[in-house]
């Protein structure tokens, strides 16, 4: 198959990776892509948000998908274009992907579907979020309504701290402050091809940067599946966030008018009352790809093919390996607040000679031969293996042979993972 990837994260990396497994003769293409995509994909300089550039290289080129990785495309509707001109893209249309765009969208979505989460109140001015705040209580969550890399949402018990946030993003429109809900966080993806839904495994994404869950909200610091702590056990707790969450979600979009066709990412946290949905995203996970990808045991290819082309109705229900996935994410010095790059990175090839390590690359390029660091988040050391433990180990094992000078990352991933 020949297929183009958008984006140049370790998400767009780990998609590379399960492609390029399933296959060796499938044309990959990456744009912009990373110094690690460049190993298994041919890289091409195309702007993935030049919708015209994209479907004229997808159409020079006999492109049988288009993958688009990141939000940020999709949001600004590139995928769009694509379609309308008989491209398969896996990835929503500029208004389905409000569902990650605009927490309100989201907020109105799962209204219309009937599908649990967290009250909210949208405050437009100071004093109306000073209101909700006390309407709804300590500890706080204020959320921007837009995309914010990240950034957007504050938990917090301080009051002054979460009116600040508030205040940050008022003038750019409303926020929503929301009750806090307490449980473990769990992602679940479900490929969508605007009618039916299928579900892949439940993961759990480390956030905060540094050990215990202290310091700052990042974009991910560590991730593994299966859950085996989940209510229900995994496949009961996928079956329930098929029918109360996805299915309705999906229904829902559609009799709007804007089939969501692409990857939902459902972000839940697992309430003492039930599941509560705390946001949704538009594409895949990033750490959480890297550990579901490696234990997906269908291809990949036609999963996505058949999201694009509207035959998923003709999928089985997605089959994953019985084996354990961890992910831990290795950052630049001073991420998150503010990264140092361009620092050399080297140990990798001892790292993947480690048994049932692979490496996943987020940030790096290639200058003058050396690997160096371009971003906050470098590189991601995923271990494979039969149980937690191992797993566990052999991830750490790999980080350990790695050397980027102030590099760091956690050292409690999946630590606490038969508790939630
Ligand atoms: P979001 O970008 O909506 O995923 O929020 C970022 C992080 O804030 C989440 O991963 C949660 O840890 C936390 N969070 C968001 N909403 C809530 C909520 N209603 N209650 C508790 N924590 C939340
Ligand atoms: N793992 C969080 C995200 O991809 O948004």
């Amino acid at each position: 198959m020949k297929i183009l990837v958008l984006g140049s994260g370790a998400r767009e990396h780990a998609i590379v990776l399960a492609l390029r497994s399933e296959d060796a003769d499938h044309d990959i293409w990456a744009a912009p892509g990373n110094a690690g995509i460049g190993q298994d994909a041919t890289l091409v300089d195309v702007d993935m948000f030049d919708a015209a550039a994209v479907s004229s290289f997808a159409l020079d080129n006999n492109v049988d998908l288009v993958v688009v990785g990141p939000e940020a495309p999709l949001v600004a509707g590139v995928a769009d274009p694509l379609r309308e001109r008989g491209i398969p893209v896996f990835g929503p249309g500029m208004h389905a992907a409000q569902l990650e765009g605009s927490k309100a969208f989201a907020k109105k979505i799962m209204d219309q579907a009937g599908v649990p989460t967290g009250r909210a109140v949208y405050a437009r001015t100071s004093a109306e979020t000073a209101a909700a705040l006390d309407d709804l209580g300590a500890p706080y969550v204020v959320k921007a309504d837009g995309l914010a890399s990240g950034k957007g949402v504050i938990v917090t018990s301080d009051r002054d701290a979460a009116l600040a946030h508030a205040e940050q993003f008022l003038p750019a429109g409303p926020v929503l402050v929301e009750e806090f809900l307490t449980g473990p966080e769990v992602s679940l993806f479900f490929l969508s091809d605007g009618d039916t839904v299928r579900a892949l495994t439940p993961a759990q994404d480390f956030k905060r940067a540094f050990d215990g869950d202290a310091g700052p909200n990042t974009g991910g610091m560590g991730a593994y599946t299966p859950l085996p702590w989940l209510p229900g056990g995994v496949d009961g707790f996928v079956d329930e966030v098929t029918r109360t969450v996805a299915e309705p979600v999906v229904k829902a979009l559609d009799e709007n008018g804007s089939p969501f066709i692409g990857l939902l990412y459902a972000g839940l946290i697992v309430t003492p009352a039930g599941v509560r949905v705390i946001e949704f995203n538009a594409r895949f996970g990033d750490p959480e790809t890297q550990v579901v990808l490696p234990r997906l045991a269908a291809p990949l290819s036609r999963l996505l093919l058949a999201a694009a082309s509207g035959t998923l109705e003709d999928e089985p229900a997605v089959a994953f390996r019985d084996e354990v996935a961890v992910t831990v994410v290795l950052a630049s010095e001073g991420y998150p607040e503010a990264p140092i790059t361009g620092r050399e990175l080297t140990g990798l090839d001892e790292a993947a000679a480690v048994e049932g390590v692979h490496l996943v690359h987020a940030a790096t390029a290639l200058e003058d031969g050396r690997l160096v660091a371009t971003g906050g988040r470098v590189l991601n050391v995923v271990g494979v293996g039969p149980d937690l433990a191992t797993a566990r180990a052999r991830a750490y094992e790999g980080m350990s042979k790695i050397r980027l000078e102030g590099g760091h990352f956690r050292g409690d991933i999946a630590s606490a993972a038969d508790a939630g």
